[in-house]
């Protein structure tokens, strides 16, 4: 079996809305008068990714957003279905990213496939200068119950010929540090969260390179996109989606970010979630017609 051909990454939820944000080459936008209904925002992120290869075509739902009522208002609006999804991949164990996970099963109604890394399940809690946020668990009982077929990797795992969940990804460059005040509860003690169960998608299209998606990038966008080189054997970088979360990290560090964004060779760089304003005005910037901000209903289309 060949490499896939199309790959098509629909925005479900996103922190931002714009209707006016225009349409770039690879990323069309939503028409909001054109819709059934309006597009809600959310603080999280959800992903409808389309996988075409010859005649098979494979939808894999990446996250659910902060919650299930935002989620299925904007999956209504698309006119995207519950049961068109094959299987779902939750990238990491943040509430911003599974909130809708329950609603969604239980609205679809079938069991599917759910990957994920094993440490999704530990609560989790923030230490921010407002205070403690948390604790928030999913439970894997409730998952269970719901009849999933649950895949837990740590390790590199391929879901389809050239498409790839990461595994723990290595942090090997200097300046992408741990997320500040993020705590894990692993057997009844409080710890830094390394937050090793985040994940990417990587979805390698050959000659026209690596397409990949990092929904929070805690472990950080440039080690996430030199392991997806690393895994793959591609060294080419066709399109870097999701959230960067860069909103409060120093300029020095931005700029090293860029530079390894640049030095990807990536056609499109489509940003959101956590993000930051700042770094997406310095990122539109700096990378000009390679650069797009990613609202809820933009739909990246990359064909090879
Ligand atoms: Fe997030
Ligand atoms: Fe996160």
């Amino acid at each position: 079996m060949s490499l896939p051909e199309k790959v098509s990454v629909t925005a479900v939820v996103d922190n931002y809305l714009d209707v006016f944000e225009p349409p770039t080459p690879l990323v069309e936008r939503a028409v909001a008068g054109k819709l059934k209904k309006p597009l809600l925002a959310g603080h999280g992120l959800a992903f409808l990714v389309d996988i075409t290869n010859g005649e098979d075509s494979f939808c894999l739902l990446v996250d659910t957003g902060n919650a299930f009522e935002s989620f299925r208002h904007n999956m209504e609006a698309l006119e995207r279905t519950p049961t068109e999804v094959d299987g779902l991949f939750l990238s990491h164990g943040h509430p911003d990213h599974y909130g809708g996970l329950l609603g969604f099963l239980e609205w679809r109604g079938e069991p599917l496939p759910v990957y994920c890394h094993p440490d999704v399940f530990w609560p989790k809690y923030l230490m921010t200068p407002r205070g403690k946020v948390g604790p928030w668990k999913l439970e894997r009982d409730k998952l269970e119950a719901a009849g999933v077929e649950l895949h837990c990797n740590s390790e590199v795992q391929q879901l389809r010929q050239g498409v790839y969940l990461t595994g723990e990804i290595p942090r090997r460059t200097p300046f992408e540090g741990p997320m500040p005040g993020a705590k894990i509860i692993k057997n009844g003690e409080d710890m830094d969260d390394p937050l090793v169960d985040e994940q990417a998608l990587v979805v390698n299209m050959g000659d026209k390179g690596l397409v990949i998606l990092s929904t929070c990038s805690h472990p950080g966008i440039v080690n996430t996109i030199n392991y997806a080189k690393e895994i793959t054997g591609n060294s080419k970088v066709y399109a870097v989606i999701g959230g960067l979360h860069l909103a409060q990290v120093s300029q020095e560090v931005l700029n090293q970010t860029i530079s390894g964004l640049k030095e990807s060779g990536a056609e499109l760089v489509l940003t959101g979630h956590c993000t930051g304003f700042r770094p997406n005005c310095t990122m539109n910037r700096e990378l000009g017609s390679r650069f797009a901000v990613s609202c809820v209903g933009s739909k990246a289309t990359l064909a090879a």
